[in-house]
């Protein structure tokens, strides 16, 4: 919600008018989680570099302001790619307001720790979905010879010198690999990580950092190894396709019984949600940059747990309980990355869900059909997972909230329209109007 400017509260909803099947091919964008942090470790390398493959969604935009106001230069080159131009930084200290609307904020520690040897970095923000610390990531710089202290909401940290050491992560975290490879790749001397997470973004960044004149190898595995280099030169370079943005459009496709190519992907990465959905009896067709989605059959129920990569993501965690609600019988869906990822779950039970959570589980009865009904999107993907029950659910279905969605969906209205989907955003002036104080 927002002011439209004269004491009116503005809303804007998704609508869908849902029961039809999704037809045609669709495109996937950059990737989020591998885009945030390649772009604020640019902030380290001192140079130029050209991001191409950006996702147009609000945590992008609001981590090129948090660029912008440390002093980085940032052109759009055209609507994807970007240049960030970091020689003007200063350093330092990053804008707490900005900061803290973000998760993935937190990569400042390590980009300005690797840079300038300091950092003052609000506390970060993001979704809730569970208790989130950065024990590890503290652990992790503490490691490389930075003090460390949490003071009114920032964490403070500073290293004469940052060296190279050995680090073992106590729990596989995405966040903490790529905080310590960032500060680490102009550490002196060489950084181990072990038990480090193998998500495909992990890759990406190193790929990125590599492009840079960084001198990293492992990634990808749990054991990752970071010789420190003195300086960064700027590149080009292209962040790889979303694959939970294309989980997403995989579910709607199955979801609505309908017929997808989904384009510009990484078969490799999608492999343990394409072996769910294929359990579940929905056809898939990998080909070399593209999926094809065909849900025409009944969908069977399975069992997921969710797990660090390559396991199944918790970021498709409510996306699949969607589908598993449309499958015939009863399937258990257990979380084992946050502890409150089934807060959609109450607003799936508005649109008819059979679903009972039993601790880290839920046990979802199946083979019902989901009736439209007026939801909020709770958090990124929970809204994602709104989104796919609407498509799949007869009547009209009205989301709130959506700016929990646009945070990690690129044109997500725009792209499902394209393959037949009725859906809109509307901007909805309440019937509430204030005052407004001088
Ligand atoms: N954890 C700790 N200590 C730490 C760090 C993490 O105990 O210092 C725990 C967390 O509480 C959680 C688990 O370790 O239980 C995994 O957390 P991780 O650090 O891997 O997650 P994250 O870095 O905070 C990123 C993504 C999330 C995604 C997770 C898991 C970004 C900005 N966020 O979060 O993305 O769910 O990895 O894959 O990259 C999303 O895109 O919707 C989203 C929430």
């Amino acid at each position: 919600m927002s002011d439209g400017g004269y004491g009116t509260i503005v809303m804007e909803k998704i609508i869908i008018n849902g029961a039809k099947p999704l037809r045609g091919t669709i495109e996937v964008s950059g990737a989020k989680n591998a885009a945030l942090p390649i772009l604020l470790a640019a902030l380290m390398v001192d140079d130029k570099c050209v991001i191409e493959n950006v996702p147009c969604i609000s945590d992008v935009t609001l981590s090129l302001e948090i660029l912008s106001s440390m002093g980085c230069r940032i052109r759009m080159l055209t609507k994807n790619t970007v240049e960030i131009d970091s020689r003007f930084a200063t350093g330092g200290v990053s804008p707490y307001d900005l900061v803290r609307r973000m998760r993935g904020s937190y990569y400042l520690i390590g980009a300005e720790l690797g840079r300038w040897g300091r950092a003052y970095v609000g506390l970060p923000g993001g979704c809730d979905i569970g208790i989130r610390p950065i024990d590890q990531h503290i652990k992790g710089f503490r490691a490389l010879g930075a003090e460390i202290s949490v003071e009114g909401g920032y964490v403070k940290a500073s290293a004469d010198e940052l060296s190279g050491a050995s680090i073992y992560f106590d729990n596989v975290t995405v966040g903490g690999t790529i905080n310590v490879m960032i500060a680490a790749a102009r550490a002196k001397g060489t950084t181990v990580i072990e038990n480090a997470a193998r998500e495909p973004h992990i890759v990406d960044l190193a790929n990125f950092l590599n492009s840079c004149g960084a001198k990293i190898t492992g990634a990808g595995t749990d054991v990752i190894k970071i010789k420190g280099v003195d300086k960064l030169y700027g590149s080009t370079y292209a962040i790889i396709p979303d694959m939970i943005e294309a989980g997403t459009y995989m579910c709607a496709a199955a979801a609505t019984r309908g017929r997808l190519r989904v384009n510009n992907v990484i078969p490799k990465h999608l492999e343990s949600i394409s072996a769910k959905l294929e359990e579940m009896g929905v056809e898939i067709i990998e080909n070399d940059d593209s999926v094809e989605v065909c849900g025409n059959g009944e969908l069977r129920r399975v069992n997921i747990k969710t797990l660090p990569y390559p396991g199944f993501p918790t970021d498709m965690n409510p996306q699949i309980g969607v589908l598993l609600c449309l499958a015939k019988g009863v399937s258990c869906l257990t979380e084992s990355i946050y502890d409150n990822r089934f807060k959609y779950v109450e607003e799936l039970k508005r649109m008819g869900a059979s679903i009972t959570v039993d601790g880290s589980t839920a046990i979802i009865e199946g083979g019902g059909l989901l009736s439209a009904a007026p939801v909020k999107a709770l958090d990124l993907r929970a809204g994602a997972a709104m989104i796919i029950a609407g498509l799949a659910a007869k009547g009209r279905t009205e989301i709130e909230d959506i700016h929990f969605i646009e945070r990690g969906y690129d044109d997500i209205v725009g792209k499902l329209r394209s393959v037949g989907a009725d859906i809109k955003k509307v901007i909805i002036p309440s019937a509430v109007s204030f005052e407004k104080a001088n």
